[in-house]
């Protein structure tokens, strides 16, 4: 599978070539599940062809457009802090423990796994303000095949005596971070398509960064035509400190604006407070927005209004937000954007509103398998690369079973419509119906992976 050959036939039958991208797309004839990439021995002689049995079906692989990986070991645990508080309790310790590249090596690779595993092709991460750490998760990142943002951390501010850096230090190391994330992957040709570790500019939020790191950040994501990644109107009580910190501003995202961090490359995380001016500025800037679901509920920082953002043209992916999300899946995100659509709905309806004759107006199921493949491929300006199954796309990819062995799925043997089989898969499933999972056409984690042993804890 990891080397398909371009097809120069003429046959309408449809693989991935050697480069990892999708050369041709067929309808499954059999069974009429469609992105099917059978293709036929007869005409590949040299090529290893997957045949999908009868219910499992191929999905791009989910983006994950906002996880901090450092936090993995505090995942499940001290949810019961709002925002700032939890940052103080738990948070901020736990990250101080980057300072020792070997608890990096102990941590990090189980991450790396661990969200390949469950299905996470893509990963916008936060590391920590450690140079060596962080230069280690983009390595480990490469090394894995995962494609990754990789973020250095800053903080130069309202930060733990021992978890802050001086701002000429957080610039010049953030600098020679880029420098060294970009050269990762300098040696290999274009033909080899696109690069799969990028490095992201990371002001934490602008809480622990003062007012000349902001700028400088935002010179430097320019210098380099680098992606931007931050916080944004997360918690009432954070939107009140940023108030007195920047008496001089309207509000919180114009404070972003200000420092020159929003463009087409930012991602803001959260976003759920914010006014119909802020909303505006956000569109204009064209910056997209990590709804965060899991967290959102588990540190009680909101409910966020998807549709409405996406009512503004205002670009939206997922993300885990790990761990102020306690669940590292992208599945479970899923499942908690879809009841956050629905608490919205329901928190605005009144006692004498019609009842509705049609669907509710939440996220439906489409929209929310965009959110977590095409959306973020938006959010992270790779939509030309990855995020469906266009002809041309690197094949980024999730080969779904869902009747694998202690399937969560419960099909019934006569069930055979797709549409059913794939919400089931979306509801219920988990790591256990993911048979294989491709990067850039190569298979990088799944349970087929697993029972050859060749996956690593
Ligand atoms: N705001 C600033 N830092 C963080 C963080 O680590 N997690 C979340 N959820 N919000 C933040
Ligand atoms: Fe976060």
């Amino acid at each position: 599978m990891t080397d398909f050959h371009r097809s120069k036939h003429s046959t309408g039958k449809r693989g991935v070539d050697i480069s990892g991208k999708i050369a041709f797309l067929e309808k499954n004839v059999l069974d009429e599940i469609t992105l099917n990439h059978i293709i036929s021995q007869w005409e590949f002689p040299e090529q290893e062809v997957i045949r999908l049995s009868k219910r499992q079906f191929l999905m791009p692989g989910f983006i994950d457009t906002h996880t901090h990986a450092s936090q993995y070991p505090n995942a499940g645990t001290g949810m019961d802090l709002p925002l700032l508080d939890w940052l103080n309790k738990y948070t901020f310790p736990l990250e101080q423990s980057y300072s020792s590249l070997s608890f990096a090596e102990k941590v990090y690779p189980i991450v790396v796994n661990n969200l390949l595993r469950s299905g996470t092709t893509t990963a916008v991460y936060f590391a920590t303000i450690h140079l060596e750490s962080s230069k280690y998760l983009a390595r480990l990142v490469k090394e894995k095949g995962q494609r990754g943002f990789i973020g250095k951390v800053n903080m130069d501010c309202n930060s733990p005596e021992n978890y802050i850096e001086s701002l000429d230090n957080s610039v010049k190391s953030t600098e020679e971070f880029v420098k060294y994330v970009l050269n990762l992957e300098k040696d290999e040709g274009r033909e080899n398509g696109s690069r799969l570790v990028y490095p992201i500019i990371t002001p934490r939020f602008a809480i622990t960064c003062t007012s000349q790191l902001m700028n400088s950040l935002g010179l430097l994501a320019k210098k380099y035509n680098m992606p931007i990644q931050s916080h944004l109107s997360e918690n009432i009580g954070e939107i009140n400190f940023i108030s007195e910190l920047f008496p001089h501003l309207p509000d919180y995202t114009t404070v972003y604006d200000h420092h020159g961090l929003l463009n087409e490359k930012t991602i803001m995380a959260h976003g759920i407070h914010l006014s119909s001016k802020e909303l505006k500025l956000i569109k204009e800037r064209n910056i997209g927005i990590s709804h965060c679901p899991t967290s959102n509920f588990a540190i009680c920082s909101g409910v966020c209004n998807v549709r409405q953002l996406l009512d503004e043209g205002i670009k939206v992916g997922l993300g885990t937000d790990l761990s102020g999300g306690y669940s590292k899946s992208i599945l479970n995100a899923i499942r908690n954007a879809n009841i956050a659509s629905r608490v919205v709905f329901m928190a605005s309806s009144k006692v004498d509103d019609k009842p509705l004759n049609k669907s509710f107006p939440h996220l439906t199921l489409p929209e929310l398998t965009y959110l977590a493949t095409m959306g973020g491929a938006e959010l992270i300006n790779l939509d030309k690369i990855i995020g469906n199954f266009l002809i041309g796309k690197e094949f980024d990819a999730l080969l779904i079973d869902p009747d694998a062995c202690q399937s969560p799925l419960d099909i019934f043997d006569d069930l055979e419509d797709i549409e059913r089989i794939f919400e089931k898969f979306i509801f219920l499933g988990d790591e256990r119906n993911l048979k294989s999972v491709y990067v850039k056409g190569k298979k990088v984690s799944g349970t087929d992976l697993e029972s050859m042993n060749l996956r690593e804890k």
